[in-house]
């Protein structure tokens, strides 16, 4: 098994050029297979999440293969198999997104209930009443969804909750309905945004992505062409944090600072200094961390994907700090590493009290799911001591050269095999 070892104490400082979203690379890789033709996305980030679609792809008969560094081609022209069985999609949520492109491919789809990281209940009920109200209809058994129309017609649909992966599917499965599909109360992550964009570029009619209502036109077919992945907003956003967390002084590049906002002016309030460029924002930490509470919404507000990597920040802050959690039932799990690591935190619910101040020591985790993880190395990079983080596929799934891009900046982190001597890792 292998395991982060991390020496704590240095400041981070330098600069850090943040990878292709992955929460975006994840659904244009899918949407991908709605085109009978090659599409070639670039800036795609080289985290397993990345290789499990790839697989998943060539096992479909299409073919997916990186042809240079970030650039995926995906040859969805041979795909001839609209079913996914559990081994394939077990690993990762985002094969949900093989319900609405196979839908929208074939007009049928068989795909086993999704896996990923266990929030708590992760239901589908707005993605396939999406797909019903655009004409199909499907069966639940033995772990499968069967989903099937003979034809996939334009409807109003209003998602009851804001879900990014619903208003993903519904748009995929849209894209070539026939007639005009409204989706209200949609999800306005900067991923929806770049699905759209990528479907446009591939000659669907979408407009309105980034705000709650979506139009799409349904067209006859989709083509081929070549699309670049966003800026990783959550990426961008650990890398704020863990510069917050050091008292560092870090350049975090090749971003869309927009994006950032919500971490920007979270960041600013605890009297971190926050400098806006174009596509880098400078942070540099302060001596003195002032308290703040945070809720998690859907976008714009703070995301949920960054709350475990801010609730480990505010274990540094002068005083006591309320996170609550308004996206997932069950995402303070990796607390209990935290508390192993000496953080004073009580959880109730959908609510986490932080009361701040309380040195962290190092001691051997645990990732829970992939933004823990992330969490776990910014709570490693702050605590006096070594601290060993054991379960890296976890981060593995999302973080593209998430050591060397720490290192880089003066982290003294190393992945090593459980039992390999940690004696290369002293203070200077
Ligand atoms: C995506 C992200 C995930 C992030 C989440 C919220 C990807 C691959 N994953 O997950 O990292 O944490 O957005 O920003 O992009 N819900 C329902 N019924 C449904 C679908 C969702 O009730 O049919 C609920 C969920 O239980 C949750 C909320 O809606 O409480 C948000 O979920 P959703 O936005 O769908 O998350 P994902 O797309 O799975």
């Amino acid at each position: 098994m292998e395991k982060y070892v991390i020496l704590g104490g240095a400041k981070l400082e330098g600069e850090v050029e943040i990878s292709g979203a992955k929460n975006s690379a994840v659904a244009l890789i899918v949407a991908a297979l709605l085109v009978k033709d090659v599409c070639i996305i670039e800036n795609v980030p080289a985290v397993s999440d990345t290789y499990v679609l790839i697989d998943i792809i060539n096992q479909l008969g299409g073919r997916a293969e990186f042809i240079d560094k970030g650039v995926l081609r995906i040859d969805g022209s041979s795909l001839n198999c609209f079913e996914a069985p559990y081994e394939m999609v077990s690993k990762i949520r985002a094969s949900s997104y093989l319900m609405g492109a196979l839908l929208g491919r074939f007009r049928q789809a068989r795909v086993a209930m999704p896996g990923g990281c266990d929030f708590g209940v992760r239901p589908i009920d707005l993605h396939l009443k999406g797909f019903v109200s655009l004409g199909a209809e499907y069966t639940v058994e033995y772990g499968f969804v069967d989903i099937k129309a003979e034809e996939l017609t334009g409807a109003s649909i209003y998602m009851d909750k804001v879900s990014v992966g619903a208003t993903i599917n519904v748009m995929m499965a849209a894209a070539t309905a026939n007639g005009q599909t409204v989706i209200e109360n949609a999800a306005k992550e900067p991923h929806i945004v770049d699905v759209a964009n990528f479907l446009n570029s591939m000659g669907a009619n979408i407009k309105g992505a980034g705000t709650d209502v979506i139009k799409i036109k349904g067209v006859e077919e989709l083509h081929g062409g070549t699309y670049t992945v966003i800026p990783d907003q959550i990426e961008a956003g650990t890398f704020m944090i863990a510069a917050a967390a050091t008292g560092g002084d870090v350049l975090i590049k090749n971003i869309i600072p927009k994006h950032l906002d919500s971490i920007s002016a979270k960041l600013a309030e605890m009297g971190v200094v926050i400098e806006e460029y174009d596509d880098s924002i400078r942070v540099k930490g302060t001596e003195s961390l002032k308290k703040a509470n945070f809720t998690t919404m859907p976008y714009p507000g703070f995301p949920t994907d960054l709350q475990p990597q801010m609730l480990t920040l505010l274990t540094a802050a002068n005083g006591t700090c309320i996170v609550t959690e308004n996206v997932w039932d069950n995402r303070f799990k990796y607390v209990e590493e935290l508390r192993r690591m000496g953080a004073i935190v009580s959880v109730d619910g959908r609510t986490a009290v932080v009361e701040g101040g309380n040195r962290l020591m190092g001691s051997p985790v645990s990732s829970t799911d992939l933004r823990a993880g992330a969490a776990l190395v910014i709570a490693g990079l702050m605590a006096d001591g070594v601290t060993e983080i054991y379960n890296l596929k976890y981060i593995d799934r999302g973080y593209e050269n998430f050591e060397q891009k720490l290192r880089a900046l003066g982290a003294q982190i190393t992945r090593r095999r459980d039992g390999e001597k940690v004696r290369t890792v002293t203070p200077a």
